[in-house]
């Protein structure tokens, strides 16, 4: 085996909902070719609003729906021969057939569930293509007028298995090593279902004295992660880490600051937890891409609960 077809992790994707754009970047009409979940998918919006994302391959004669098809109605329509497959992935219409064949009226496009929320779109992925096991998370701060009106987005393309990362939040060690964080952060983590929240309590110095600040992490299954720091300033990160191969993801990080005296704040504080935030990514990912998945790992008494983190992370591995 060379390096690129090395494999890092003996884990498979795991099943969950994923983001896989913002709202706003998927317009009426407009057609994308992506891949997630080690597969190829087109996703289009159709003229009712209506989101979709299916199988790329057209099954006529296989071309790929997401380069050269375009939305006419609600259906998508092919670029080789203008077949046209509805969002739920069965046939819309075969132009040139006198009569549409029964095969045709039998096989469907597999559609995977879709949701807007958040101003999001996320997808549920399951390997055996089951229905979804649990909701994605709402966050009202961002329909509160009392919160910034949007989103400062950052977008990170990461050679590493989602559970590597994911783990990191765990980690405690690292957090001085890794990021030069002076004291080893003490933090709670408690699990419920596909939920994961961990508290930590981070008491700031300031000018006006001692602030008490929390920052609390909630993982919603393994794509649908937010993180909310309270005290200085507030500030909601939606952390969307979504699997493109089982050993490669897309991280998009969504920050959205409450507003002060009615206004968006932009430079000082605020600015700067957004930036180390962006650091102490960066300074992962060197970590994360050249890593082994440690399977039985030698562990000390200050480590974390990584053990705890695997067992419940293995409730998303189907079979
Ligand atoms: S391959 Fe899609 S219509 Fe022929
Ligand atoms: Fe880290």
């Amino acid at each position: 085996m060379n390096e690129n077809t090395k494999k890092r992790y003996p884990m498979p994707i795991p099943f969950g909902w994923y983001c896989i754009d913002t709202s706003a970047s998927l317009e009426i009409g407009q057609v994308k070719a992506v891949r997630y979940f080690g597969e190829d998918q087109v996703l289009f919006r159709g003229q009712n609003g209506e989101v979709s994302m299916l199988d790329a391959y057209c099954p006529h004669l296989g071309a790929h729906l997401g380069h050269g098809g375009i939305v006419k109605d609600n259906c998508i329509e092919c670029p080789f021969h203008a077949w046209r497959w509805k969002t739920d992935g069965t046939i819309g219409d075969i132009p040139y057939a006198t009569n549409i064949p029964p095969k045709a009226r039998e096989v469907a496009i597999f559609r995977y569930p879709t949701v807007e929320a958040n101003n999001l779109i996320y997808a549920w992925y399951h390997p055996d293509g089951l229905k979804p096991m649990y909701d994605v998370t709402i966050h009202p701060e961002i329909d509160d007028p009392e919160w910034a009106d949007e989103f400062v987005a950052f977008e990170y393309n990461i050679n590493c298995h989602i559970q590597d990362m994911a783990e990191n939040a765990v980690d405690a060690a690292h957090f001085k090593y890794v990021h030069g964080v002076v004291s080893y952060p003490e933090f709670e983590v408690s699990y419920q279902d596909q939920k994961r929240t961990s508290v930590q309590r981070a008491d700031m110095e300031t000018p006006r004295g001692t602030i008490k600040g929390q920052i609390t992490a909630f993982s919603n299954g393994p794509g649908d992660s937010a993180t909310k720091f309270e005290g200085i300033c507030d500030t909601l990160l939606l952390g969307m880490t979504t699997p493109v191969e089982s050993e490669k993801c897309i991280t998009r990080f969504f920050f959205l600051q409450k507003k002060v005296d009615g206004k968006t704040p932009t430079g000082g504080v605020s600015a700067a937890i957004i930036a180390d935030i962006d650091k102490q990514v960066k300074e992962d990912i060197p970590i994360w891409e050249h890593k082994k998945y440690a399977e039985k790992p030698v562990l000390c008494d200050k480590d974390g609960p990584i053990a705890q983190f695997r067992k419940h992370y293995s409730n998303f591995y189907a079979g």
